[in-house]
């Protein structure tokens, strides 16, 4: 069964109108404590799809529910602030893997990024990656690129902080859940891939674009969904 999470309504409702329902045996969504997970097929797969709330927290709560509910392989879709500099808004970025650019144990002598007894980078699955990039490259008028998506419980908005993830970690885009998806489906051995539209440039003008390129942008998100269901 696949698992397919998105931070935000605007990201998942589109991919919840498209849910086939009939035929479910069970109910047609499980709850948990701040969590609806929906049951159903898109393009003939199982799938689980649910909104998974902002932040690293929500998102391992989440993936932790998506994972027990039965799901085998983890999809993250959504938004991000472009941070490589040849990133424009509509973009489409799928993971190589992810890293949390909040986490600083280096007082402790540990690399900026990681915590300790865990790697600073958890890779994205290769197949789930090859599907995610085919299926973006269906998008009309988009760049596609594979890259590291890092993530953080900040909303980046400053060309300092920009050059600052670019240089330190070499990251694509910015977001708020990706690595912590990352870091739960990794700890069950799940494959798993983030796919990120860029609403935004994660620079001073980053919250006006984000509010008025996000729902643009979170359809491109969808059409990628759909075209790996289509090819899974
Ligand atoms: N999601 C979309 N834009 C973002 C940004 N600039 N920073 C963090 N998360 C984002």
């Amino acid at each position: 069964m696949l698992g397919i999470i998105g931070a935000m309504n605007e990201e998942v409702e589109l991919l919840l109108a498209d849910l086939d329902t009939r035929g479910l045996d069970g109910p047609a969504q499980l709850s948990f404590p701040g969590v609806t997970l929906h049951r159903g097929r898109l393009d003939g797969v199982d799938v689980l799809v649910t909104v998974g709330g902002i932040g690293k927290v929500n998102a391992a709560m989440t993936t932790t529910y998506l994972l027990v509910s039965g799901a085998s392989r983890v999809v993250f879709t959504g938004v991000a602030g472009g941070v490589h500099p040849q990133l424009r808004v509509g973009d489409i970025v799928v993971s190589t893997d992810c890293v949390q650019h909040d986490v600083d144990v280096t007082p402790l002598g540990y690399p900026l990024g990681e915590i300790p007894g865990e790697t600073l980078a958890w890779p994205a699955d290769g197949t789930l990656q090859a599907l995610a990039l085919e299926a973006a490259h269906e998008v009309p008028d988009v760049n596609v690129t594979g890259g590291r998506v890092v993530s953080g419980d900040v909303f980046v908005a400053s060309p300092d902080k920009v050059r600052w993830l670019w240089e330190t970690f070499g990251a694509a885009c910015a977001e708020m859940e990706g690595a912590a998806v990352a870091q739960v489906c990794a700890r069950h051995g799940v494959p798993f891939v983030v796919i990120r539209s860029v609403s935004d440039t994660a620079d001073g003008g980053a919250n006006v674009d984000y509010r008025e390129f996000m729902p643009r942008v979170a359809r491109h998100a969808k059409q990628v969904v759909r075209g790996m269901t289509r090819r899974i």
